[in-house]
C-alpha cells in the first residue's frame, strides 16, 4: 500500500517547506501537493521527487476531489499537513459576506472535513499537522476571524490528540508567530514592513515535525511565539487587545 502525505497549500510558503521536509523522509513514498494554481504545482513537483500535483480550490468542489481520491486509491496517509489558510487585515464591516463565508470554510471547515476523510486512511504512527497562529493565543481586532478560526483549529487539534491517542495518532497544532511568506504584505507606502521576530518556514516546519513526532499536541516554534503564548495567558485581554491594535494600524 502506497504511504502518502497530504499537504494542502503546498505550491509555496510553508506548504514548500513542508513539502520539501517531508520529501525526504524515507517511509513516506508520495506526498499529495494540494494547491490552485497548477503552474505553481507543476513548478514545484518538478523540484521534489515524491510530490505529485493535485489542483483542488477549497471554495469550490476542492475537498470532495480529495475525498473521492482517497476512496478510490485507499492509501496509507502517515502524514496529513492541513496548511492552506487565508487571513485579512483590516476591520470586519469592510469584508463582504464572501470573504467572511471563505475565511471560515479555508481555515475551519477544510481541515476538520480532511482529518474526518483521512483518518480511516490513518494506521498507528500517523500524524496530522494543522497549521493554527501565535493568533490563536488572544482575541485580534482587525484580525478578528482568522484569529478566531486559528482559535477553533488549535482547540480541535488539542481535543482530537487526546481522542486519538488510543490509535496512536497524533494531532499537532502548529502556532508561529510571523513567519516570511508571501501572505504577508511587504511594504506599505513604499515603506518597508518590519515584522518582529519573523521566523523562515523552513525553522517552522522542522520543529512542528519534530514536536508531532514527540506526540505534542501543540508547536510554537519561537521565542517571541512562545513569549506571547504565555503573555496572553496571564494579561486580561483588554490590555492585550489594546497592544495589538496599537501596533497593527499602522499596517491597516
Ligand atoms: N505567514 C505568517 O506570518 C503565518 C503566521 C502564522 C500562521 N500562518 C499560517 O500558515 C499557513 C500557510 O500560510 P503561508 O504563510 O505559507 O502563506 P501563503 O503562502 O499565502 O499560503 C497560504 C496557502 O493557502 C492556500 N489557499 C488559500 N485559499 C485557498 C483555497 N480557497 N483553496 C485552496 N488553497 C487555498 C494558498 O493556495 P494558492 O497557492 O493556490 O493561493 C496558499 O498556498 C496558513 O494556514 C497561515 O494561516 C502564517
Amino acid at each position: 500500500m502506497e504511504r502518502i502525505a497530504i499537504v494542502t497549500g503546498a505550491s509555496g510558503g510553508l506548504g514548500e517547506a513542508f513539502v520539501d521536509r517531508i520529501n525526504a523522509m524515507p517511509n513516506i513514498d508520495k506526498i499529495w501537493a494540494v494547491g490552485r494554481n497548477p503552474d505553481k504545482l507543476e513548478n514545484l513537483c518538478s523540484r521534489f521527487s515524491k510530490a505529485v500535483p493535485l489542483v483542488a480550490d477549497f471554495d469550490s468542489n476542492g475537498v470532495d476531489l480529495i475525498t473521492e481520491k482517497l476512496k478510490s486509491e485507499s492509501p496509507d496517509v502517515r502524514l496529513l499537513v492541513n496548511n492552506a489558510g487565508l487571513a485579512y487585515l483590516g476591520r470586519f464591516e469592510d469584508m463582504d459576506c464572501k470573504k467572511v463565508a471563505s475565511i471560515c470554510n479555508v481555515n475551519c471547515t477544510v481541515p476538520s472535513v480532511l482529518m474526518a476523510s483521512s483518518l480511516p486512511y490513518m494506521n498507528k504512527g500517523a500524524r496530522i499537522l494543522n497549521i493554527s497562529s501565535a493568533s490563536s493565543f488572544q482575541p485580534n481586532p482587525f484580525l478578528s476571524m482568522y484569529s478566531a478560526s486559528k482559535v477553533y483549529l488549535k482547540n480541535l487539534s488539542r481535543a482530537l490528540n487526546y481522542e486519538l491517542k488510543p490509535r496512536g495518532i497524533t494531532v499537532t497544532a502548529v502556532c508561529p508567530y510571523w513567519v516570511d511568506t508571501g501572505m504577508l504584505p511587504q511594504e506599505k507606502n513604499g515603506k518597508r514592513i518590519n515584522y518582529a521576530g519573523i521566523t523562515s518556514p523552513e525553522v517552522v516546519a522542522d520543529k512542528a515535525l519534530r514536536d508531532s513526532a514527540r506526540g505534542k499536541d501543540m508547536s510554537v516554534p519561537s521565542f517571541l511565539a512562545k513569549y506571547f503564548r504565555i503573555y496572553s495567558k496571564y494579561t486580561p485581554s483588554s490590555i492585550v487587545m489594546r497592544q495589538w491594535s496599537a501596533m497593527i494600524r499602522k499596517y491597516l
